[in-house]
C-alpha cells in the first residue's frame, strides 16, 4: 500500500559543460553542452518503491544524485514533504539529507574502511541524536537485525564481510539516522543472483515495515520487475515513460521501453500481486 506523496520532483535538468578542448574541436555552439537530465518530474509515496530503469548514460545516476544535490540541479523543484531541497542551506540541508539517504553500488563509498560496522552504526545514530542511540549494544543490535545480519558482524571491519553483507550493512548505515526516503542505485548491481534477490527481499521489507519511500536504480529491466511498485524509464536524459511496474512492463507504451525490454527478454513481472 503506498501513502501520500513524499519526495516531488519537477522539470529537474542538469547540463554538464564540455571541456573547453574539446569544444574548440567540436566547434559547435550545441555541442558545448550535454543534458545529463532534461526536465524531469515524477513524486514517490510513502512506502512506495519506484524504479528507475534505461541504458548506459540516460542519465539514471546524475538524476538520483540531483535529489540530495550530490549534484546540483541547474533548474527545477525538488521537495521533501513541504520542504524545499534546492532552496535549502547550511543545517536545513543537513537535516533534508538526513531524511534522503543514498545507498551506492560500492558499500566503501559509505563506509570508513577503519571502522568497526558496529562503531560505524552507531557512530551514525549519535551524530544524529537517534532516539535509541545512548545504548550503543542495543542501538547496533536493532540495526542489524533490521538487515537481516547477526549481531556478531559488528565486531567486524567491512573487508571483513562477504558483498551481500557489506551492501546490508550499507542499507543499516542509512536506516541509522531515521531516513524516509531512500536512493539507491545500482545497490544491488553488483552481486550475485542469489545474494542480489536476498537484498531485493530487503528493501521490500524495509517499504512495508518502515514505509520509507525508495527510489531504486537499476539497468537491470529483471530487478526493477522484481522490487518496483511503479517503473519509470529514461533515455537520453529524459524520463519517456513511468507508471504502475505490471503495466509498464508488460505493456510498454513508448518505443524506447520496448527496446528495452526486448534487449532483457525476461523480466518476469512476478508474482506482483503477492507483495503488492
Ligand atoms: N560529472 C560529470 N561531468 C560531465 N558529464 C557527466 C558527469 N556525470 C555524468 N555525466 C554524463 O551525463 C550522462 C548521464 O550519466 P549518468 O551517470 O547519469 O548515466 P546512468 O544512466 O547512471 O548510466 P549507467 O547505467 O552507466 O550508470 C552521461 O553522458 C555522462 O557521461
Ligand atoms: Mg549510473
Amino acid at each position: 500500500m503506498t501513502g501520500e506523496p513524499i519526495l516531488h520532483v519537477e522539470g529537474v535538468t542538469k547540463t554538464f559543460g564540455m571541456r573547453r578542448t574539446l569544444r574548440e574541436r567540436v566547434g559547435r555552439a550545441e555541442a558545448a553542452e550535454h543534458r545529463a537530465v532534461d526536465d524531469v518530474s515524477f513524486t514517490v509515496g510513502r512506502g512506495e518503491i519506484l524504479g528507475l530503469a534505461g541504458g548506459s548514460g540516460s542519465g539514471k545516476t546524475t538524476l538520483a544524485r540531483c535529489l540530495i544535490r550530490l549534484v546540483e540541479p541547474d533548474s527545477g523543484a525538488v521537495r521533501l514533504g513541504d520542504d524545499d531541497v534546492l532552496a535549502a542551506k547550511g543545517a536545513d540541508l543537513r537535516e533534508l539529507r538526513r531524511r534522503m539517504q543514498m545507498v551506492f553500488q560500492d558499500p566503501y563509498a559509505s563506509l570508513n574502511p577503519r571502522m568497526t560496522v558496529g562503531t560505524a552504526l552507531h557512530e551514525a545514530g549519535r551524530v544524529h541524536r537517534r532516539p535509541g542511540s545512548e545504548d550503543a549494544d542495543r542501538f547496533v543490535t536493532e540495526l542489524l537485525a533490521r538487515v537481516h545480519l547477526s549481531p556478531t558482524i559488528a565486531a567486524r571491519r567491512p573487508r571483513e564481510l562477504s558483498g551481500g553483507q557489506r551492501q546490508r550493512v550499507a542499507v543499516a548505515r542509512a536506516l541509522a539516522v531515521g531516513p524516509e526516503v531512500l536512493i539507491a542505485d545500482e545497490a544491488v548491481s553488483a552481486l550475485d543472483v542469489s545474494v542480489q534477490a536476498q537484498l531485493l527481499n530487503l528493501f521490500l521489507d524495509l517499504r512495508d515495515e518502515l514505509g520509507v519511500a525508495i527510489v531504486f536504480v537499476a539497468h537491470q529491466l529483471a530487478v526493477i520487475a522484481e522490487v518496483a511498485d511503479r517503473v519509470a524509464i529514461m533515455h537520453q536524459g529524459r524520463m519517456v515513460e513511468i507508471g504502475d511496474a505490471g503495466v509498464v512492463l508488460r505493456d510498454p507504451q513508448h518505443e524506447y521501453t520496448r527496446a528495452l525490454l526486448a534487449a532483457h527478454p525476461h523480466p518476469d513481472p512476478r508474482g506482483r500481486a503477492g507483495v503488492a
